[in-house]
């Protein structure tokens, strides 16, 4: 082997190497290893061990994971060994393993979302991931989009612009907070639908108020239109659990620096086989041979230690296990929305049934604002929240984590009662 092979396999194989050895999870997972996920989800003494691996500021209680995750300790420090080895080997690095590098977490994100490798790349955010297709989809003048009011801002702009730049026209629905079945909203979707549609943007989880919507029946009814769908997973992955392949859309974006808790700056979007020759890359690529992704992945110099990163954050989601994570977001959200669901005063805009919902729900107080109520809840309580009010929705998203505790959660129940009594 020559020197510089030496050095390739060198930096391939340190970054293989996990670096969990500070987490107390990894002896305490082994002992719960039969216990059921929904059981182990309301184990306060389990759940502590979790938070040891998160340094929390303890100025204020955080129910705003939503905007993106703390990252637990061990994969922190796997990221600053990473960032220590990059400027280490500086630009040899980059022309030498940084691809193949990238391939590898290709390979790991795929197994983890369901799908194949050669369907997906990391990108540095949903908003990447999306703009990329409503930017670079082949629009002609007269074609329409379908979107929500509740779907995320920056890609509802990215439409308006789409509609200006290529004469498309956008019809835009409104979702129901609490839907009586998933026919309602599929039909919602399907009414919006014309002989001229091309593209339907969905919310696989609406980021005010959590609530997941029937992504496959929409993709399904979608399809028999001939209508594509996106679909903005930037809360799923990492949250709950599913196979991106099994929801039959044609596109998915994510952010691996929500849930998934991958340092800032990571994100990843599916294609399906077909359209990958169809979206124009909004950053050039050279040339590639038909079908190959990575045409669409031309993201200039970046922060490679954060896609580094990303092999670690998994670890550590396998290591503490996707089921238990799911199950306990779910215990945490229905803990503290069941407490007050049924106060006169009190209105909560996400649904109750357990699988239209996860760790993310919105609640308001009647005739407060939501910005009142996200101040009173700093200021009085020290709860940190975010206020939403538009779209229906007139309330704060509460968006605990795995390292949130109950008596966290009872200090938010009385506070929300006090100032709604
Ligand atoms: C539903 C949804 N889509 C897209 C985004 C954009 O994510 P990012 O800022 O990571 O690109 C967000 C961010 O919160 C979101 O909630």
């Amino acid at each position: 082997m020559n020197k510089r092979d030496f050095i390739k396999k060198m930096s391939l194989a340190t970054l293989a190497t996990p670096l969990f050895a500070s987490s107390i999870l990894t002896s305490c997972v082994a002992e719960v290893a039969d216990v059921p996920a929904k059981t182990l989800a309301s184990n306060a003494d389990f759940w502590l061990k979790v938070r040891s691996d998160y340094v929390l500021k303890p100025d204020y209680i955080n129910l705003e994971s939503g905007y993106y995750n703390i990252i637990p300790t061990p994969t922190l420090n796997s990221m600053i060994e990473h960032a220590k080895m990059v400027n280490r080997e500086g630009s040899y690095y980059m022309r030498t393993v940084q691809w193949d590098n990238k391939k590898r977490m290709v390979k790991k994100m795929a197994a983890i979302v369901g799908c194949a490798p050669k369907n997906l790349i990391i990108t540095r955010n949903t908003t990447e991931s999306l703009d990329l297709v409503i930017k670079g989809f082949p629009w002609s003048r007269g074609d329409e989009a379908v979107f929500a009011q509740q779907d995320y801002g920056a890609m509802k702009v990215m439409f308006e612009q789409v509609a200006k730049r290529y004469g498309i026209v956008n019809k835009i629905i409104s979702v129901p907070n609490h839907p009586a079945s998933d026919e309602e909203i599929v039909q919602l979707y399907e009414q919006a639908i014309t002989p001229k549609t091309k593209l339907l943007m969905v919310c696989h989880m609406i980021n005010i108020t959590g609530h997941i919507l029937p992504i496959k029946k929409i993709c399904q009814m979608a399809h028999k239109k001939g209508v594509k769908v996106m679909v903005d997973g930037a809360h799923c992955v990492g949250h709950f659990e599913y196979a991106i392949e099994d929801l039959e859309c044609d596109y998915y974006g994510s952010s691996l620096h929500k849930w998934l808790a991958v340092p800032l700056g990571t994100g990843m979007l599916y294609v399906k086989d077909e359209h990958i020759d169809t979206l124009w890359p909004v950053f050039a690529e050279h040339s590639r041979e038909p079908g190959d992704i990575s045409r669409l992945n031309h993201t200039g110099t970046h922060p490679v230690y954060h896609d580094l990163s990303i092999e670690n954050a998994i670890d550590y989601y396998q290591m503490l296990g996707g089921a238990r994570k799911e199950a306990r977001l779910r215990y945490l959200q229905e803990y503290w929305s069941s407490k007050v669901r049924n106060h006169p005063n009190i209105v909560v805009n996400t649904p109750k049934e357990s699988h239209r919902a996860c760790g993310i729900a919105n609640v308001g107080i009647k005739n407060m604002k939501p910005v009142v109520l996200a101040k009173r809840l700093m200021d009085e309580y020290q709860i940190f929240t975010v206020a939403i009010e538009y779209a229906n929705v007139n309330g704060c998203r509460i968006s605990p984590n795995v390292f949130t505790t109950t008596q966290e959660l009872d200090v938010f129940v009385k506070s929300l009662e006090e100032m709604a009594a």
